[in-house]
């Protein structure tokens, strides 16, 4: 069978191009003959057919982008973030999930049935669900500049952690999102990676020294490789997998059902608000 995953001829969007996840999950496409647009706020050396700048903390970048994006876009892959310190909390969420929802539902209208979008949320979503009364009022506002408003009123709520509130956030979003996206045929899914050997580890382990990391490494025994990541997602949005929406896909090499299973032991991970306050 030609074209397995079907992106064959395809117009796809993918953020974070220039580097890591974001970077493999831009090759892979290109190698499967995808059309792809590639945005990031630093430049990518994947050949791609387009190359755009984007900050995804500015409302303005973020709509002068997708305005110059002729439809129809196919399959949005959003990877680009940051991982909080040395970067503010602020940044941290802008750029994770305000910046991130804005630019998604400035390209939707543009998405034709059967296309997708196929987000990067984090391991450290771990518990979410225990969250949900606080995520909600942020997943209820509409737009950017909303968002910004009532993440200002509601400082205290996430600021302990910009990083583990949007990877919060966007496992519930997919969720939250997808009954009305489902509705035009569009899908919304993410993964749930473990830690990975990209340019954004050696912050992870700075704030949370690299015992505490470790503690998030699964039955698989080690990190996984930016590669790992990018296959799972590009085959999240592939539309061979169009009956999976709404879904959150750990790819953290067996981490949340050994932890699950209490086979697996992270203390950050059981108490992560208190633990992550005091490393500030
Ligand atoms: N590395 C890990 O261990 C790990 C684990 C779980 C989840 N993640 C998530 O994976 C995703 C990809 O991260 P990565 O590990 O590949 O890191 P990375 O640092 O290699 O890539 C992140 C990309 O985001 C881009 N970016 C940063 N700020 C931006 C902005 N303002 N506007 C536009 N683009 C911006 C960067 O330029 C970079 O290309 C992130 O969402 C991250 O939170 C990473």
């Amino acid at each position: 069978m030609d074209d397995v995953l079907g992106y064959q001829g395809k117009a796809v969007v993918v953020t974070g191009a220039a580097s890591g996840m974001g970077q493999a999950t831009t090759q892979i496409l290109v190698d499967l003959g995808a059309t792809v647009t590639a945005l990031d706020i630093k430049p990518t050396t994947v050949p791609v057919a387009r190359a755009l700048q984007i900050d995804l903390r500015d409302r303005a970048s973020i709509e002068e982008v997708t305005a110059s994006i002729d439809g129809p876009v196919d399959g949005l892959f959003s990877c680009a973030g940051l991982p909080g310190p040395p970067f503010s909390e602020w940044d941290t969420i802008l750029v994770n999930f305000v910046g991130a929802r804005h630019l998604a539902e400035s390209l939707v209208p543009k998405m034709p049935e059967g296309s997708a979008i196929s987000v990067i949320s984090s391991s450290a979503a771990i518990g979410w669900q225990d969250h949900i009364k606080v995520i909600t009022g942020l997943l209820e506002t509409k737009g950017f500049d909303a968002a910004v408003e009532w993440l200002t009123a509601n400082e205290k709520k996430w600021s302990w952690s910009g990083y583990a509130y949007s990877k919060y956030i966007i496992d519930a979003w997919v969720g939250w999102w997808y009954p009305e996206l489902g509705r035009r045929g569009i899908r919304i899914n993410c993964i749930n990676p473990g830690p990975t050997e990209t340019a954004m580890m050696p912050a992870f382990q700075d704030l949370m020294g690299k015992d505490t990391v470790d503690q998030a490494i699964g039955p698989v025994g080690r990190y996984s490789t930016p590669e790992e990541q990018a296959w799972p997602l590009v085959c999240l949005g592939s539309p061979r997998f169009s009956y999976v929406g709404g879904e959150v896909l750990w790819t953290d090499g067996g981490w949340n059902g050994a932890m699950t299973m209490g086979r697996h032991q992270a203390q950050w991970a059981q108490d992560t608000e208190r633990i992550m306050s005091e490393k500030r």
